[in-house]
């Protein structure tokens, strides 16, 4: 758990409430947690997505490892610490992307399985909806797309603490949606998605 530092601080509510920002965007806010090797498919699924919410005028927001070490966690590397700090951060972050209403598409390899529990009991605590979503497909394949080159540099050991390398991925056990990225297709994913967005009330069916 981290230490709360701050004292004296209170949580202040405005006049507006979540139901009402969901009901001014027509949908119910959650995060959708994509987690999986490096290369899985994460941020592609996740692109394609939001997208496809986009044209039927449904809002989310992507949050993407890559993208989010460039900017507010530029200060984490891979250490187990900083992945777990990596990830805590952005479960309050989409956790807010909850509350605004928005639909936070949050792709980090996210690795540890204890850390992607402290997400969703966060969210849990604030009745906020978390849906795991694991990327899944096997390191050979991951390995074999290699889109940024890492592997192969992790391979060489010019990078230590690569997750599937020489650091671990703890898969989920009960994740709320299932991918298997190396049998399916991009389009196949979305609608999966989709579909469980719309069973659950998340969005409306068409
Ligand atoms: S996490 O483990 O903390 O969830 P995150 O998803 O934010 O990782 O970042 C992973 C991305 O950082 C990878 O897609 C890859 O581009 C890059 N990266 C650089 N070094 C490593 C490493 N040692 N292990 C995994 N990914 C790395």
């Amino acid at each position: 758990m981290t230490e709360q530092k701050a004292t004296n601080v209170t949580w202040h509510d405005g006049e507006i409430a979540r139901e009402d920002r969901n009901q001014l965007l027509g949908q119910q806010g959650a995060t959708l947690w994509f987690t999986g090797l490096s290369g899985s498919g994460k941020s592609t699924v996740a692109v394609a997505l939001e997208q496809a919410l986009f044209q039927r005028g449904k809002l989310s927001y992507r949050l993407d490892g890559d993208n989010i070490r460039l900017g507010i966690n530029k200060n984490l590397g891979f250490s187990a610490d900083d992945r777990t700090e990596n990830i805590r951060r952005i479960g309050e972050i989409a956790k807010l992307f909850v509350d605004s209403g928005v639909i936070a598409l949050s792709s980090f390899i996210s690795p540890y399985r204890a850390d992607r529990d402290r997400v969703r009991d966060l969210h849990m605590e604030s009745d906020s909806a978390f849906i795991e979503i694991f990327v899944d497909c096997s390191l050979a394949t991951a390995e074999e797309r290699d889109p940024k080159g890492l592997y192969k540099k992790a391979r060489a050991g010019e990078i230590k603490n690569f997750t599937g390398i020489d650091d671990p991925y703890e898969a989920p056990t009960q994740a709320e949606i299932h991918l298997h990225t190396d049998k399916m297709t991009i389009e196949q994913e979305v609608d999966v998605i989709i579909a469980y967005l719309e069973q659950h009330g998340f969005i409306d069916s068409q």
